[in-house]
């Protein structure tokens, strides 16, 4: 099996890229993580990247302020030296030029701690707490030039209990985050993943059988 080659793009933690590369470690993974680039020199995931044995590399996008277009052809070299086929932003916190996301159309993917299109954008859980939804989740999708917005792959949903705070509801969407994007990589990888006008399809796919209600009261 040819392994399709992806590069993480991480600002912090990493615990999605983290998530990812445990998938990919398996044999009959369709993608392999063949880098790992941050844009933050500090980022902790970097350290866990490389204890996973993964190549990582640092492109600093502070010193080039508001120049977006020269920081990303210093990323486009490294992705073309590295034959990097799949991007994936894992908590990449920098905006990229229409240009750039419009050459990775179909081959960068995002994950947001929200049900899209809900709550894009800085704090989507507090943005989920202070709207009172019942319910929230995490979206993988493709990357267009809107923020946190594009073609949705899949999303996975939890409830939101009165008593949440954006620490607590965020932890519970973050396990839900690690177990779709890895998911949603495989399906991508493999092909069967299409996009048609705004919404993405996925070959075989049924709704799952779930449903999901809150709140309990018992
Ligand atoms: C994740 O919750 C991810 O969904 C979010 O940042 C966190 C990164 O955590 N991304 C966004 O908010 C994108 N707008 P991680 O570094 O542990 O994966």
């Amino acid at each position: 099996m040819m392994k399709r080659r992806v590069a993480i793009l991480i600002s912090g933690r990493g615990s999605n890229m983290a998530a990812l590369i445990r998938a990919a470690a398996a044999a009959d993974f369709p993608a392999e993580i063949s880098l790992v680039i941050s844009n933050k020199a500090d980022a902790l995931g970097l350290e866990r990247a490389k204890a996973s044995g993964v190549n990582t590399l640092v492109i600093e996008s502070k010193p080039f302020g508001k120049d977006r277009a020269g920081f990303e052809k210093v990323l486009q070299a490294a992705l073309d030296q590295h034959g990097i086929e799949l991007i994936c932003l894992g908590g990449f916190m920098r905006l990229f030029t229409a240009e750039f996301t419009k050459a990775w159309y179909g081959r960068m993917l995002n994950i947001h701690p929200s049900l899209l299109p809900l709550f894009p954008g800085l704090d989507p859980h507090g943005q989920a707490l202070r709207a009172g939804v019942k319910l929230s989740g995490a979206t993988v999708h493709f990357v267009i030039p809107e923020t946190d917005a594009g073609p949705i792959v899949m999303q996975g949903a939890v409830p939101v209990s009165d008593y949440d705070t954006a620490d607590t509801l965020s932890e519970r969407i973050l396990e839900v985050e690690h177990r779709i994007y890895p998911e949603a990589l495989r399906l991508l990888a493999i092909g069967k993943v299409r996009i048609e006008g705004d919404v993405c399809k996925t070959d075989g796919s049924g709704p799952s059988e779930n449903f999901l209600v809150a709140p309990v009261v018992g």
